[in-house]
């Protein structure tokens, strides 16, 4: 996600390359990064924010305890902090920092090639400017939606940031049903991937907005194809697993927020029947 960021920043030139900084453990890795974007790096954190404008934070939230170990009395006073780490609420950053510009933000993987999707929410100490700065950024690998109450995070989190993997085991097991059928794999894909593309440009048209129930009643016939199909959707509990699943992802948010460590599977919510 990091690097997503840094070549959103780069390539629409939001910042000057030579402004940036990258900073982790690995120096093989940062090198890379340095060198495919002509960036900075380094691999000591601190080193990393010392005079930095807007520090990101883009760790897995496991690590994110030792990372504002590092950085705590490093971050500048007037600096802002934009984090898209799962889970890590505004307090927890801004008491670990002892930095009250915190802006805490949930992007999705389609930022990497442009079409990501971020809802974002700040504190109270970020200033107007800073919110604007923070909207430039977001806005470099992709759209961004701002809602003013944190809550929000954790539910965006569920559904949009945790949103891609249901996309891509929905599509993968319409591809598996294609071979099935009789397809080969390379054309049961087209197939698919052109079928959600379509649908998805199909209900954005802004001339013509349906709900999407009209839409899928547009297609369901009586005594049809889509009817068939659609009733064994609904008495294999379909809807029921996509509202559980996404439930499932929002008490894990939540759960991370609170303790970073917590372990998958003991917190798991009750699976559905
Ligand atoms: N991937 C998603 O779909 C997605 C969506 C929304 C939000 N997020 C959030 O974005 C964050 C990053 O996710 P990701 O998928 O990009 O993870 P990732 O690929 O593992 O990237 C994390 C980066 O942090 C580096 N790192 C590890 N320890 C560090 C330290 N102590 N100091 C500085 N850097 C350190 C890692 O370096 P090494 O690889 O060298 O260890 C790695 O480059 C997570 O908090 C995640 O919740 C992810």
């Amino acid at each position: 996600m990091a690097e997503a960021m840094i070549a959103g920043l780069v390539n629409h030139e939001v910042v000057p390359a030579e402004s940036i900084v990258v900073s982790g453990p690995n120096t093989a890795r940062v090198e890379e990064l340095g060198d495919r974007h002509a960036i900075r790096s380094v691999t000591d954190n601190s080193e990393a924010v010392k005079d930095a404008d807007v520090v990101v934070l883009a760790v897995k939230p496991q690590r994110l305890d030792h990372v504002i170990a590092d950085l705590r009395g490093a971050v500048k006073p007037s600096a802002l902090v934009v984090s898209i780490v799962a889970g890590a609420t505004i307090e927890k950053i801004a008491v670990g920092l002892d930095h009250d510009a915190v802006v805490r933000s949930m992007p999705n993987t389609p930022a990497q090639i442009g079409e990501g999707i971020t809802v974002w929410t700040a504190a109270e100490a970020v200033s107007d400017a800073q919110k604007e700065t923070a909207r430039e950024i977001l806005t470099a690998f992709g759209d961004e939606v701002f809602l003013d109450e944190e809550r929000f995070l954790d539910m965006a989190t569920a559904l949009s940031g945790t949103g891609p993997a249901y996309v891509f085991l929905f599509m993968e097991a319409m591809v598996d049903a294609g071979v099935h059928l009789g397809f080969s794999r390379r054309v049961a894909e087209v197939l698919v991937a052109k079928t959600i593309r379509g649908s998805v440009d199909f209900y954005s048209n802004p001339d013509d907005p349906l709900h999407l129930a009209r839409l899928r009643n547009q297609v369901t016939s009586p005594g049809g194809t889509s009817a068939a199909a659609l009733y064994y959707l609904e008495k294999a509990g379909f809807r029921t697993a996509i509202s559980r699943a996404i439930w499932a992802a929002y008490e894990r948010s939540r759960e991370l927020g609170v303790d970073s460590s917590a372990h998958w599977p003991e917190s798991l919510p009750e699976s559905p029947q």
